[in-house]
């Protein structure tokens, strides 16, 4: 008789983890003052009777907690975090041809943001030991016409930004962290997004803080920040009358709704960082002492893993199924996993067939791009993390520890039951 649920057998887990996203009564209250003030909206609302054109929005409240809870002078909310990468990138002043150098292992808004200001990502490999920015690569990237750097601390693992920024400050370089998936993570006593010139995080649905969507851009830069605030704004300048523009910007607000839920989801991150720490940590022992399994390092420069996503390898020949079985076999135990990125992002069509622009575009001069599959001989450790890690998702970790096992255990059960998968190949 099988023992994989897979084959008919009974889960390691039948409950299923916590929710995504975390709520509760604060939220609720938040959401219901906003409705009932009639202040929607983060801008100056005249018109509201009772309003106070002077009292701080919510969004400007959650900035400055934001702001103080990073240690950053400034944090300026905007629409998603994809928007927080181009306004961040513009006000660096990267535009048509400029070289900008990204992970190929990472969501399309690290290497999309610059496309859209016309600029060319330039896609530099990842450390197999943590999937970020390989610095000892980063340097054969660089051209005279590299602009800018965008290392993503992937899942919440700090990238080595001592030696990213050594190499970026030597070439006049600006780097911008993407810290989509980090924060509250921390890297040699600070935060991460503070420690390049400015950094970046969403809020979208799946992230450790969100309001659905939501983007914000953090720097310690004064005129940075301006122009950032600028662009957000539609080109405005805040002390000016709302019709003069001052640049070409976008409208990249967010409601003060969505503030409202970032200033309850930052309150309760710092208990749930802690909760995702210790049951990776656990996890990372328990892993090791499976065969074929190894979990991603923590490296010495890491003081908080924001553990947006769990991940950890598989060498099939050691485990004994292939690591697609595996995750059959782990979702059918109860356990809330994917495979990740199905390839580096240099292989979507996109990049392949160059549909970046529209003909005439002003951005686009025609022949600037590369031929993008070269990448993949550059980039060997992307393409094979496309093939064997294994990503869970991080409300896993928010549950009790002896739950979180319960990964452990359900990969030890598949690894132990692993002749089960022999008949059913020869079918
Ligand atoms: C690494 C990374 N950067 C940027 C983004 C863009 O964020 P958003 O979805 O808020 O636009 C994401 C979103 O998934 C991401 O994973």
């Amino acid at each position: 008789m099988s023992q994989l649920a897979l084959f008919g057998g009974a889960p390691v887990r039948s409950r299923p983890f916590p929710a995504w996203p975390a709520f509760d009564a604060s939220e609720e209250r938040a959401l219901l003052e906003v409705l009932s003030s009639g202040r929607w909206w983060n801008g100056v609302q005249a018109f509201q009777p009772g309003s106070s054109p002077d009292a701080p929005s919510k969004a400007a409240e959650f900035e400055s907690e934001f702001a103080a809870f990073l240690g950053a002078k400034f944090a300026l909310v905007c629409a998603t975090g994809t928007a927080a990468l181009e306004v961040a990138l513009k006000a660096a002043g990267v535009g048509p041809e400029d070289e900008v150098i990204v992970p190929p292992y990472t969501f399309l808004a690290t290497a999309s943001a610059p496309l859209l200001l016309g600029a060319i990502p330039v896609f530099c490999d990842i450390e197999r030991e943590t999937l970020n920015l390989d610095p000892a690569k980063l340097e054969g990237a660089i051209t005279g016409r590299t602009r800018a750097i965008i290392p993503v601390h992937f899942a919440g693992l700090p990238a080595d930004m001592d030696r990213i920024l050594e190499i970026a400050r030597a070439r006049g370089l600006f780097v911008l962290e993407d810290a989509a998936h980090a924060h509250g993570a921390g890297s040699r006593g600070r935060k991460l997004g503070t420690l390049g010139h400015a950094g970046i995080f969403s809020f979208q649905g799946s992230k450790n803080m969100t309001a659905g969507e939501g983007g914000a851009i953090v720097t310690d830069q004064a005129g940075l920040a301006e122009l950032c605030n600028s662009y957000i704004w539609g080109g405005r300048l805040p002390s000016r009358p709302w019709y003069e523009h001052y640049r070409l910007g976008w409208n990249y607000r967010i409601t003060e709704f969505q503030a409202a839920i970032l200033s309850a989801q930052l309150k309760r991150l710092p208990q749930q960082l802690a909760a995702r720490m210790r049951n990776g940590l656990r996890l990372n022992e328990r892993l090791a002492e499976i065969p074929g399994i190894s979990p991603l390092a923590i490296p010495a420069w890491v003081d908080m893993h924001a553990l947006h996503l769990y991940i950890f390898r598989v060498d099939p020949q050691a485990f004994g199924v292939s690591r697609d079985q595996l995750i059959a076999a782990l979702q059918a135990e109860g356990i809330p996993c994917s495979a990740g990125y199905s390839h580096p992002l240099y292989r979507n069509p996109m990049f392949l067939d160059q549909q970046f622009h529209g003909n005439g575009s002003p951005l686009a001069p025609p022949g600037i791009y590369t031929d993008f599959l070269q990448y993949a001989n550059a980039c060997p450790e992307a393409e094979r993390a496309c093939q064997e890690v294994v990503w869970i998702e991080h409300r896993v970790l928010l549950s009790p520890p002896e739950e979180a096992e319960d990964v452990a255990r359900a990969i030890g059960k598949i690894h132990e039951c692993r002749g089960e998968f022999r008949p059913v190949l020869a079918e």
